[in-house]
């Protein structure tokens, strides 16, 4: 007897290979039948008759470890159909801490969730503590090295010591026991940005060892983009790891067109027999944190140093000579102010939804005053949106056959807390709109491959074997929706819209979503590596 059967839908089992009808039996956490099943008796029957089931969605990039303690049902992404999460990424998760720097990581968080409370220290404890409130979908968990090395040296702008870099292997290698698949850089970012090629080689041999991945936001998207994938693959080479280069662009328009060098890279890296893939997101412009527009020199000693330098003239003045000279992120030179909107400024709502241009016009400030100001009044804790990216440059990755997706957004929802701020739609609209706009509508790609790149690539990517596809003993993480209607809402201007589409998902054979409404169930597993 199967608890679930779902009857009549077209079938895409996520391996690439193109739908077919049949029907598909759920029994406890797993699927237990696939195939002509009119005769099986089932508790319950749903019958999804134009309609397709896939696997559920796999994201491979998430910021979520940020915002799943508050919001366990991880409305935004489970209404998209993603039923696992990777998490961790761009160097950053909120584990290991040490008691020595503790508050250093607490500043350096744009954005602490209630419970979050840094008690733990280990990745074993973190994740005990998260996984005892449940949640509405699986987290994979990767060990930030941002996060590694501001537990072993702080903020500090220098090399390891031999002792701080042993710290940071063996807060890898335990992570790595307790349930971490990989290791993270965010090259761009202070701490992790501070760290040499052979810095980074030495710490993921911690993970290398226990088979985990490389992902990585790499040294730079824009004129530096080339040498940063040679780098990442290096990394990958030097470590004997996989290498997943994280939301592949290019970064301002003078380097429009270069994703396809990129690319280039990674077939030549492949073709010497090294496991390289890239993820990306479909949209034109990305997101991070304000404070990463200034020189990464102005984090050092942390958030409360960085805040003290923009209270000094002088300072303010060395940042502005730096960037003039092509430093820091260099934003003006790529895309000009106007191409910079803050999305989130809890501590300055006015600015929120609004360019750099617009907010310095009304302040009476040039534009790079202005931003110093906003960071100062809201103690660096802000976010924005850059208009820089080309959508051809989106079509050449999400079109290569080793880039799947994922959406660098976080779990949100369209009430209480979470809907905070003009947040980049991908958090809402990333799944729906490779499946809508760019497989039916654009016809970028078929409908089962841009399945397969939020399904079976993914789970091959992380060696996740029992998800990802549609087969007996697979898990059962599925999603129905509907293909001629599936679509993102979400825009920049009005982000928090869930998508239409998504009409059921199940995590662990439970219903989250069922005929689009949130069930209030919490099936999710902190998943832990085979
Ligand atoms: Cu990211
Ligand atoms: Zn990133």
């Amino acid at each position: 007897m199967l608890d679930l059967k779902i009857e009549g839908a077209t079938v895409i089992d996520g391996t690439g290979r193109p739908g077919s009808r049949t029907d598909v039996g759920v029994r406890d956490e797993a699927i237990a039948a696939v195939g002509d099943l009119s005769r099986e008796p089932a508790g319950t029957v749903l019958n999804a008759t134009g309609r397709v089931l896939a696997p559920g969605f796999i994201d491979m990039h998430s910021h979520s470890d940020w915002r799943l303690w508050g919001n366990r049902r991880a409305e935004s992404k489970i209404r998209q159909g993603v039923t696992t999460e990777v998490v961790g990424n761009c160097g950053f998760s909120p584990a290991p801490v040490s008691a020595e720097f503790a508050d250093e990581m607490r500043t350096f968080a744009l954005y602490i969730p209630k419970g979050m409370d840094f008690s733990w220290r280990s990745v074993g404890e973190y994740l005990r503590a998260f996984d005892q409130d449940g949640t509405a979908l699986n987290v994979v968990q990767l060990v930030g090295h941002g996060t590694l090395r501001l537990a072993a040296m702080g903020f500090a702008r220098r090399p390891p010591t031999s002792g701080e870099l042993s710290a940071m292997q063996r807060m890898l290698g335990d992570a790595m026991n307790e349930g971490a698949w990989g290791v993270s850089t965010g090259l761009i970012y202070a701490p992790g940005s501070y760290s040499t090629t052979d810095e980074i080689v030495a710490v993921a041999r911690a993970a290398a060892r226990y088979r985990g991945v490389y992902a990585s936001h790499i040294r730079g998207e824009g004129a530096t983009l080339l040498d940063a994938v040679r780098e990442a693959i290096q990394v990958g080479r030097e470590a004997s790891m996989p290498v997943q280069i994280s939301h592949i662009k290019a970064a301002g328009r003078p380097y429009w067109g270069k994703v396809a060098d990129a690319l280039a890279l990674i077939d030549a890296a492949r073709a010497e027999g090294l496991d390289v893939m890239a993820d990306v997101y479909p949209y034109t412009a990305s997101s991070t944190s304000l404070r990463t527009a200034l020189p990464d020199w102005a984090l050092e000693g942390g958030v409360s140093a960085m805040l003290k330098r923009l209270h000094d003239p002088g300072e303010c003045q060395r940042i502005r000579d730096d960037m003039a000279r092509g430093g820091g992120y260099s934003i003006v030179e790529r895309m000009g102010w106007g191409n910079v909107m803050i999305a989130w400024c809890p501590k300055r709502k006015d600015a929120e939804g609004r360019r750099i241009s617009e907010i310095a016009e009304a302040r009476k400030l040039d534009p790079l005053d202005a931003v110093f100001e906003l960071l100062r009044d809201a103690d660096g804790v802000a976010s924005m949106i850059l208009f820089q990216l080309d959508e051809k440059d989106f079509v050449r990755a999400v079109t290569h056959p080793h880039v799947m997706i994922g959406s660098d957004g976080s779990s949100l929802a369209v009430t209480g807390e979470m809907a905070a701020g003009k947040p980049h739609p991908r958090s809402y609209g990333t799944f729906p709109r490779v499946l809508g706009r760019y497989a039916r509508d654009e016809r970028v790609l078929s409908l089962a491959e841009a399945v397969h790149k939020m399904t079976g690539l993914p789970a091959r990517r992380l060696a996740l074997r029992d998800r990802g596809e549609i087969r007996v003993g697979a898990k059962a993480d599925l999603v129905v929706f509907d293909a001629r209607r599936i679509a993102d809402q979400a825009t920049f201007e009005d982000p928090h819209r869930y998508p239409v589409g998504v009409e059921q998902v199940l995590v662990n054979g439970r219903f989250v979503i069922k005929d689009g409404e949130h069930t209030g169930s919490l099936p999710g597993k902190v998943l832990m590596p085979a």
